[in-house]
Protein backbone atom coordinates (compact mmCIF):
# COMPACT_ATOMS: atom_id res chain seq x y z
CA UNK A 1 0.00 0.00 0.00
CA UNK A 2 0.99 3.29 -0.93
CA UNK A 3 1.39 6.25 1.31
CA UNK A 4 0.72 9.75 0.10
CA UNK A 5 0.69 13.05 2.42
CA UNK A 6 -3.04 14.95 2.26
CA UNK A 7 -0.89 18.91 2.71
CA UNK A 8 0.13 21.29 0.87
CA UNK A 9 2.48 22.50 3.96
CA UNK A 10 6.08 22.28 2.62
CA UNK A 11 7.47 21.44 5.91
CA UNK A 12 5.07 18.12 6.67
CA UNK A 13 5.81 17.29 2.87
CA UNK A 14 9.87 17.42 3.51
CA UNK A 15 9.66 15.22 7.27
CA UNK A 16 7.48 12.98 5.92
CA UNK A 17 9.76 12.33 2.41
CA UNK A 18 12.92 12.27 5.18
CA UNK A 19 11.36 8.99 6.66
CA UNK A 20 11.63 7.14 3.43
CA UNK A 21 7.70 5.75 3.47
CA UNK A 22 6.35 8.43 1.34
CA UNK A 23 5.13 7.48 -2.58
CA UNK A 24 3.28 11.09 -3.13
CA UNK A 25 1.36 13.98 -1.91
CA UNK A 26 -2.36 14.92 -2.69
CA UNK A 27 -3.91 18.29 -2.49
CA UNK A 28 -6.77 20.27 -3.18
CA UNK A 29 -8.10 24.03 -3.07
CA UNK A 30 -8.90 24.13 0.26
CA UNK A 31 -5.32 22.99 1.00
CA UNK A 32 -3.69 25.21 -0.99
CA UNK A 33 -5.58 28.11 0.99
CA UNK A 34 -4.56 27.05 4.04
CA UNK A 35 -0.94 27.66 3.29
CA UNK A 36 -1.79 31.09 2.09
CA UNK A 37 -0.86 30.36 -1.58
CA UNK A 38 -2.49 33.05 -4.04
CA UNK A 39 -2.52 33.42 -7.38
CA UNK A 40 -2.57 30.86 -10.25
CA UNK A 41 1.57 31.20 -11.33
CA UNK A 42 1.78 30.51 -7.65
CA UNK A 43 -0.05 27.28 -7.48
CA UNK A 44 1.54 25.94 -10.33
CA UNK A 45 4.92 27.17 -8.82
CA UNK A 46 3.98 25.40 -5.64
CA UNK A 47 2.68 22.31 -7.50
CA UNK A 48 6.52 22.32 -8.93
CA UNK A 49 8.20 22.57 -5.35
CA UNK A 50 6.15 19.57 -4.22
CA UNK A 51 7.75 17.78 -7.41
CA UNK A 52 10.65 18.47 -7.02
CA UNK A 53 10.82 17.44 -2.87
CA UNK A 54 8.60 14.26 -3.57
CA UNK A 55 9.82 11.17 -6.41
CA UNK A 56 5.96 10.29 -6.68
CA UNK A 57 2.74 10.76 -8.01
CA UNK A 58 1.61 14.42 -7.16
CA UNK A 59 -2.36 15.07 -7.60
CA UNK A 60 -3.35 18.55 -8.36
CA UNK A 61 -6.94 19.39 -8.40
CA UNK A 62 -8.83 21.48 -11.58
CA UNK A 63 -11.14 24.13 -10.28
CA UNK A 64 -12.92 24.37 -13.17
CA UNK A 65 -16.16 22.43 -13.11
CA UNK A 66 -17.07 22.58 -17.20
CA UNK A 67 -15.42 20.13 -19.30
CA UNK A 68 -13.97 22.50 -21.74
CA UNK A 69 -12.37 24.25 -18.51
CA UNK A 70 -11.23 20.88 -16.60
CA UNK A 71 -9.38 19.47 -20.06
CA UNK A 72 -8.04 22.88 -20.11
CA UNK A 73 -6.58 22.90 -16.76
CA UNK A 74 -5.79 19.31 -16.96
CA UNK A 75 -3.39 19.97 -19.45
CA UNK A 76 -1.58 22.88 -18.53
CA UNK A 77 -1.72 21.18 -14.53
CA UNK A 78 -0.34 17.78 -16.65
CA UNK A 79 2.56 20.19 -18.31
CA UNK A 80 3.89 21.26 -14.76
CA UNK A 81 5.76 17.61 -14.31
CA UNK A 82 5.64 14.36 -15.62
CA UNK A 83 4.53 13.59 -11.75
CA UNK A 84 1.53 15.51 -11.69
CA UNK A 85 -1.87 13.13 -11.42
CA UNK A 86 -5.08 15.60 -12.42
CA UNK A 87 -7.47 15.72 -9.85
CA UNK A 88 -11.24 15.98 -11.20
CA UNK A 89 -14.46 15.60 -9.58
CA UNK A 90 -16.88 13.33 -9.47
CA UNK A 91 -19.51 15.42 -11.89
CA UNK A 92 -21.04 14.34 -15.17
CA UNK A 93 -18.25 16.90 -16.63
CA UNK A 94 -15.76 15.22 -14.43
CA UNK A 95 -16.56 11.78 -15.98
CA UNK A 96 -16.09 13.11 -19.56
CA UNK A 97 -12.91 15.04 -18.99
CA UNK A 98 -11.75 11.94 -17.08
CA UNK A 99 -12.47 9.62 -19.94
CA UNK A 100 -10.92 12.57 -22.75
CA UNK A 101 -7.94 12.82 -20.48
CA UNK A 102 -7.25 9.03 -20.48
CA UNK A 103 -7.77 9.10 -23.90
CA UNK A 104 -4.60 11.58 -24.11
CA UNK A 105 -2.12 9.54 -21.75
CA UNK A 106 -2.96 12.22 -18.81
CA UNK A 107 -2.94 10.47 -15.70
CA UNK A 108 -6.34 11.30 -13.52
CA UNK A 109 -7.65 11.04 -9.66
CA UNK A 110 -10.97 11.38 -9.12
CA UNK A 111 -12.09 12.87 -5.80
CA UNK A 112 -15.18 13.34 -4.00
CA UNK A 113 -16.05 10.02 -4.40
CA UNK A 114 -18.89 8.91 -1.79
CA UNK A 115 -20.35 6.00 -3.13
CA UNK A 116 -19.73 2.74 -5.34
CA UNK A 117 -21.71 3.45 -8.36
CA UNK A 118 -19.41 6.70 -8.78
CA UNK A 119 -16.81 4.50 -8.48
CA UNK A 120 -17.32 2.30 -11.35
CA UNK A 121 -17.96 5.50 -12.89
CA UNK A 122 -14.13 6.82 -12.29
CA UNK A 123 -12.88 3.48 -13.52
CA UNK A 124 -15.11 3.07 -16.80
CA UNK A 125 -13.40 6.78 -17.35
CA UNK A 126 -10.14 5.35 -17.14
CA UNK A 127 -9.32 7.33 -13.68
CA UNK A 128 -5.65 6.42 -12.31
CA UNK A 129 -7.44 6.83 -8.63
CA UNK A 130 -10.18 7.04 -7.13
CA UNK A 131 -10.97 8.98 -3.84
CA UNK A 132 -13.30 7.92 -1.62
CA UNK A 133 -13.58 10.47 1.24
CA UNK A 134 -14.20 7.69 4.27
CA UNK A 135 -13.69 10.09 7.22
CA UNK A 136 -16.47 12.30 5.55
CA UNK A 137 -18.91 9.70 5.14
CA UNK A 138 -18.02 8.62 8.89
CA UNK A 139 -18.65 12.61 9.65
CA UNK A 140 -22.01 11.73 8.82
CA UNK A 141 -23.11 8.38 9.88
CA UNK A 142 -22.03 6.06 7.46
CA UNK A 143 -19.14 3.88 7.20
CA UNK A 144 -16.56 4.80 5.05
CA UNK A 145 -14.25 1.81 5.58
CA UNK A 146 -16.98 -0.44 4.56
CA UNK A 147 -17.18 1.76 1.06
CA UNK A 148 -13.45 1.19 0.95
CA UNK A 149 -13.77 -2.37 0.86
CA UNK A 150 -16.74 -2.48 -1.17
CA UNK A 151 -15.05 -0.49 -4.13
CA UNK A 152 -12.22 -3.21 -3.60
CA UNK A 153 -14.63 -6.22 -4.10
CA UNK A 154 -15.85 -4.66 -7.22
CA UNK A 155 -12.79 -4.04 -8.87
CA UNK A 156 -11.24 -7.39 -8.30
CA UNK A 157 -14.43 -8.92 -9.59
CA UNK A 158 -14.44 -7.11 -12.74
CA UNK A 159 -10.61 -6.38 -12.90
CA UNK A 160 -10.87 -2.69 -13.18
CA UNK A 161 -7.01 -1.17 -13.23
CA UNK A 162 -7.90 2.20 -11.14
CA UNK A 163 -5.85 2.19 -8.05
CA UNK A 164 -8.18 3.10 -4.48
CA UNK A 165 -7.23 6.17 -2.57
CA UNK A 166 -8.39 6.04 0.69
CA UNK A 167 -8.79 10.16 1.47
CA UNK A 168 -10.10 11.79 4.38
CA UNK A 169 -8.26 9.78 6.45
CA UNK A 170 -8.90 11.44 10.17
CA UNK A 171 -6.27 8.86 12.17
CA UNK A 172 -4.46 5.94 12.43
CA UNK A 173 -7.19 3.67 12.59
CA UNK A 174 -8.19 4.47 9.23
CA UNK A 175 -4.90 3.83 7.85
CA UNK A 176 -5.04 0.20 9.20
CA UNK A 177 -8.91 -0.02 8.66
CA UNK A 178 -8.17 0.70 4.59
CA UNK A 179 -5.11 -1.30 4.22
CA UNK A 180 -6.81 -4.42 5.57
CA UNK A 181 -10.23 -3.15 3.43
CA UNK A 182 -7.50 -3.63 0.41
CA UNK A 183 -6.91 0.34 -0.40
CA UNK A 184 -4.06 0.60 -3.12
CA UNK A 185 -2.82 4.04 -1.42
CA UNK A 186 -3.95 5.92 1.63
CA UNK A 187 -3.62 10.08 1.65
CA UNK A 188 -3.50 11.42 4.61
CA UNK A 189 -2.43 14.13 7.05
CA UNK A 190 0.91 13.61 8.98
CA UNK A 191 -0.42 13.18 12.39
CA UNK A 192 -1.71 10.12 11.50
CA UNK A 193 1.23 8.64 9.44
CA UNK A 194 3.48 9.58 12.87
CA UNK A 195 -0.05 8.12 15.00
CA UNK A 196 1.08 4.76 13.62
CA UNK A 197 4.33 5.03 15.09
CA UNK A 198 3.29 4.91 19.21
CA UNK A 199 3.00 2.39 21.82
CA UNK A 200 3.73 2.57 25.27
CA UNK A 201 5.41 -0.52 25.40
CA UNK A 202 7.92 0.45 22.76
CA UNK A 203 8.74 3.43 25.20
CA UNK A 204 8.72 1.53 28.37
CA UNK A 205 10.86 -1.52 26.49
CA UNK A 206 13.31 0.70 24.76
CA UNK A 207 13.86 2.67 28.52
CA UNK A 208 14.50 -0.96 30.34
CA UNK A 209 17.11 -1.65 27.89
CA UNK A 210 19.10 1.61 27.54
CA UNK A 211 18.81 1.07 31.91
CA UNK A 212 20.72 -2.47 31.46
CA UNK A 213 22.99 -1.48 28.66
CA UNK A 214 24.35 1.22 31.46
CA UNK A 215 24.93 -1.85 33.40
CA UNK A 216 27.00 -3.82 31.04
CA UNK A 217 29.47 -0.62 30.93
CA UNK A 218 29.35 -0.34 34.86
CA UNK A 219 32.33 -2.09 37.12
O1 LIG B 1 -7.77 15.62 -0.21
C1 LIG B 1 -9.08 15.22 0.01
C2 LIG B 1 -9.40 14.72 1.39
O2 LIG B 1 -8.39 13.91 1.87
C3 LIG B 1 -9.96 15.72 2.33
O3 LIG B 1 -9.92 15.34 3.68
O4 LIG B 1 -10.17 15.81 6.09
O5 LIG B 1 -10.91 17.54 4.41
O6 LIG B 1 -12.20 15.44 4.73
P1 LIG B 1 -10.86 16.07 4.79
Amino acid sequence: MKFFLDTANLDQIREANELGILDGVTTNPSLMAKEGIKGNANVKKHYKTICEIVNGDISAEVISTDFDGMIKEGVELSKIHKNIVVKIPMIKDGVKAMSYLNKKRIRTNCTLVFSAGQAILAAKAGATYVSPFIGRLDDIGFDGIELISQIAGIYAVQGFKTQILAASIRNPLHIIKSAEAGANVVTCPLSSIMGLLNHPLTDIGLAKFMEDHKKVNSK
